[in-house]
């Protein structure tokens, strides 16, 4: 090969590093998209209530998560899950009744996503944004949910992963307290 070739290619390779260096970044900067129809196209999976700080937290999966957790498999790249909290009051048997929607949790797992965290930090190639309940963006700061989060990366990061798991399996909602008395997601 001459060395015109070698040059060609080589600007050529430099040029692909550049390119594929500044996709990775915009896939790094932009903020997860507001998942609008969730209500109608993911599965409600689990109802976590915290009796301390009267939350309850609604949370939903889209199919690609589903369809993986059926079979018992790690939730692969396009998986959504979207946590919704509420205010809630007690009823006459004392269970704690949603009153009003506050926020809208939302993460995604994506290849790419998460490459500019450093790894004690990283959850895996999940993203994190936080949503108010008309979708509008309230923050996409990571850092505080990918701190707590790592307490789980046994379970792919999902707090509520063996709830999914059952859900998917049985068609039936997890209801139960919160797992971890955090007071959180609030
Ligand atoms: C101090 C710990 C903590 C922080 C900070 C935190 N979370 Fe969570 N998150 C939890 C816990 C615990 C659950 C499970 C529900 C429960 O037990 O209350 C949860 C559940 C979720 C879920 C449902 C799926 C799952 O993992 O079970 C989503 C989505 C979520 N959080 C998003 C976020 C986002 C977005 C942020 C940052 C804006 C965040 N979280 C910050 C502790 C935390």
């Amino acid at each position: 090969m001459n060395f015109q070739k070698w040059l060609f290619r080589i600007a050529l390779l430099l040029f692909s590093v550049v390119i594929s260096l500044g996709l990775s970044r915009i896939v790094a900067s932009e903020s997860l998209e507001f998942p609008s129809n969730y209500q109608q196209d993911f599965v409600h999976y689990a109802s976590v209530a915290c009796p301390n700080s009267r939350i309850v937290r609604q949370i939903y999966a889209n199919p690609i998560a589903i369809s993986a957790a059926k079979e018992n498999s790690p939730l692969p790249d396009g998986s959504v899950i979207v946590m919704e909290t509420h205010s809630a009051v007690s009823d006459a048997s004392g269970q704690l009744k949603p009153s009003r929607l506050n926020n809208v949790f939302i993460r995604e797992k994506q290849s790419g996503f998460g490459i500019e965290h450093s790894e004690n930090l990283r959850n895996g190639n999940w993203k994190y944004a936080w949503y108010s309940p008309t979708g509008s963006l309230v923050s996409s700061s990571e850092g505080s949910c990918l701190s707590c989060h790592t307490r789980v990366s046994d379970r792919d990061y999902i707090f509520t992963l063996p709830d999914l798991a059952i859900a998917a399996q049985t068609n039936q909602l997890q209801s139960r307290p919160t797992e971890f008395g955090l007071s959180v997601c609030n």
